[in-house]
């Protein structure tokens, strides 16, 4: 046993070494095999019963554990009519793009009767990330955990805690959400809403019929918790509160940041948030409400209902004591639905914990400086989509989404491959602007043409190029704020504000020390955010609104970052066992 270990050990190094990712001590990295089958199973939840698409028939799916270093390798077995993929949120894949898993994006999704195997090594990155299905709105149901762990013998730069609780918020839909997506896209109108939101797959007793199916956290009095949450609903930012207990943040996006306490978190689709609980040092007599309930700037309808759980003290025998459901029971006040205020305090006080072990490497020269502007707007009422009904959009249009006004339009072939193999030809052009063609007053009065251009454009960056982004949102059709997701990069948010960016002041209150470092950042309702980056990782990478209807309106787009010169510095061939479309 302990001879075969070592010897495997020994192979990882040397691959390691090839790769030229060869960390400073050796360490004991393993591979972890995981399967997935997709398959349908019957879930109820206030009182509609379901089948839904899962992950081993688990709603939310299992939890992926691993240790920074390791290799995983998960099979993903399609036993369902829908086709699928599944992403690794917040993975850098370094050079291993083919494992990301957006559809149309890095891979042709998985049909049904296939199976892949994602294939990739977790490379200087511990925290808390998630996995979910990234093709149409399958990410409804098919979500979880995704835990990395930092390599054996290292410590959290924070109080090591009694236990960890993965914490993964939802939206449970009566309704199917493909047929909601599909049908919206087909009117052009806003999408129906979830019926409630979950934490764990739990509604909590807030809603009707739902009482049963109650989170508990169960702890002891005087230990410290680390609670991952994680936000996995479809379409909206959620406030999260424990009554009578303040919530010290440690880690964002599988970053560890500053520590600072706070009674609310605000965490967007997409986003990680590490947080300590410390409890009370004593038997409190009391149980306390953790809800939450979203964040909400847009205009359009949206799901205005609170999921709670319950944090409850475990007993000893020295306390004699009501039973539970006597006990007094606290509850939080969240902040109002749209408190911007209290996001924008909230974002700045995230930073990097910025330590020589935890260093935040932040590009301090910038070769690419590049705005982009994030918003709605309209197309025409297409022919094909309706049945000679007006569309159900803004004045008889259908909705859409950009940047730079450019919708993107999915391909039919995966944009990794034709990257890869040289055939982009007719399926993407690299001319996606560096800045919008046609300026204007991004948050200026309402304009009268809201239309947005369509097609499928990529950025491309040369290997190590050092990008200063811009994202900008846009009142067209009422200012929102939108979590930007970047794959295979974490970003640093170096600056924010509202109301237009301005190229000759803003960039001077930029921070460049400490900013926190993440892989999803709220773009201001009515404002812009500003990240760099360096693009070190080759391959086509997506970029998108991790609100799930923007993505499907075209709030999307993908760079093509090229191969370096050495040779550690190429995307990897593709698998053998890549889906073909
Ligand atoms: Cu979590 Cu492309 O998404």
């Amino acid at each position: 046993m302990g001879v075969a270990l070592f010897s495997f050990n020994r192979l990882f190094v040397l691959s390691f070494i090839t790769l030229g990712l060869i960390p400073q001590l050796a360490p004991a990295s393993i591979t972890r095999h995981y399967k997935f089958d997709v398959q349908l199973q019957n879930v109820t939840r206030l009182c509609h019963t379901k089948s839904i698409v899962t992950i081993n028939g688990q709603f939310p799916g299992p939890r992926i554990v691993a240790r920074e270093g390791d290799r995983l390798l998960i099979k993903v077995v399609n036993h369902v009519r829908s086709n699928i993929s599944i992403h690794w949120h917040g993975i850098r894949q370094l050079r291993t793009g083919w494992a990301d898993g957006p559809a149309y994006i890095t891979q042709c999704p998985i049909q049904t009767g296939n199976s892949y195997v994602y294939n990739f090594t977790i490379v200087g990155q511990r925290g808390t990330l998630w996995w979910h299905a990234h093709i149409s709105w399958l990410r409804s149901t098919i979500y979880g955990p995704l835990i990395i762990l930092p390599e054996r013998g290292v410590p959290y730069p924070f109080t090591k805690p009694y236990k960890e609780v993965p914490i993964i918020f939802g939206e449970w839909w009566n309704a199917d959400p493909e047929a909601v997506i599909n049908q919206t896209l087909q009117t052009g109108g806003g999408p129906n809403v979830s019926d409630a939101y979950t934490i764990n797959g739990l509604p909590g007793p807030l809603y009707n019929c739902s009482a049963k199916d109650t989170f508990k956290l169960k702890v002891q009095a005087g230990k410290t918790y680390l609670l991952r949450l994680i936000n996995a609903a479809l379409n909206d930012e959620l406030f999260f509160s424990i009554a009578n207990h303040t919530l010290k943040v440690v880690e964002t996006d599988a970053v560890y940041v500053k520590p600072f306490e706070t009674n609310t978190i605000l965490i967007a689709p997409g986003q990680t948030t590490n947080v300590l609980l410390k409890t009370k040092p004593n038997y409190p007599n009391a149980t306390f409400f953790m809800t939450a309930r979203p964040y909400v700037t847009g205009l359009g309808t949206f799901d205005n209902s609170t999921l709670a759980g319950i944090l409850e003290y475990e007993t000893t025998t020295l306390h004699s004591t009501l039973p539970m459901n006597k006990l007094p029971l606290h509850k939080p006040i969240l902040p109002v639905l749209n408190d911007t205020t209290f996001a924008t305090k909230f974002s700045n006080n995230l930073r990097s914990l910025n330590t020589p072990q935890f260093p935040a490497n932040v590009p301090q020269k910038v070769d690419k400086h590049l705005f982009f502007t994030i918003g709605l707007g309209t197309n025409p009422c297409s022919q094909q989509n309706h049945n000679n009904q007006t569309c159900r959009g803004p004045n008889g249009t259908m909705f859409a989404a950009s940047i730079n006004n450019i919708s993107f339009t999915m391909p039919n072939t995966a944009l990794l491959q034709s990257h890869f193999f040289g055939q982009s030809n007719g399926v993407y052009s690299l001319n996606f602007p560096i800045s919008p063609l046609i300026p204007f007053n991004y948050t200026g009065a309402q304009l009268n043409n809201t239309n947005v251009g369509n097609g499928t454009k990529l950025m491309v960056l040369p290997f190590n190029t050092s990008v200063e982004l811009v994202l900008q949102d846009t009142s067209i059709l009422g200012a929102e704020s939108h979590p930007l997701h970047l794959h295979g990069f974490n970003f640093f948010v170096v600056g924010q504000g509202f109301g237009n960016f301005d190229q000759n002041k803003d960039p001077r209150k930029f921070n460049l020390i400490d900013p926190v470092e993440r892989n999803t950042v709220g773009v201001p309702s009515g404002g812009w955010v500003a990240i760099r980056f360096l693009a070190d990782n080759p391959g086509v990478w997506f970029m998108h609104c991790h609100l799930e209807i923007h993505t499907s309106w075209g709030l999307k787009m993908a760079w093509v970052v090229l191969d370096g010169k050495l040779s550690n510095q190429k995307l990897l061939p593709p698998p053998l066992d890549l889906p073909k479309c």
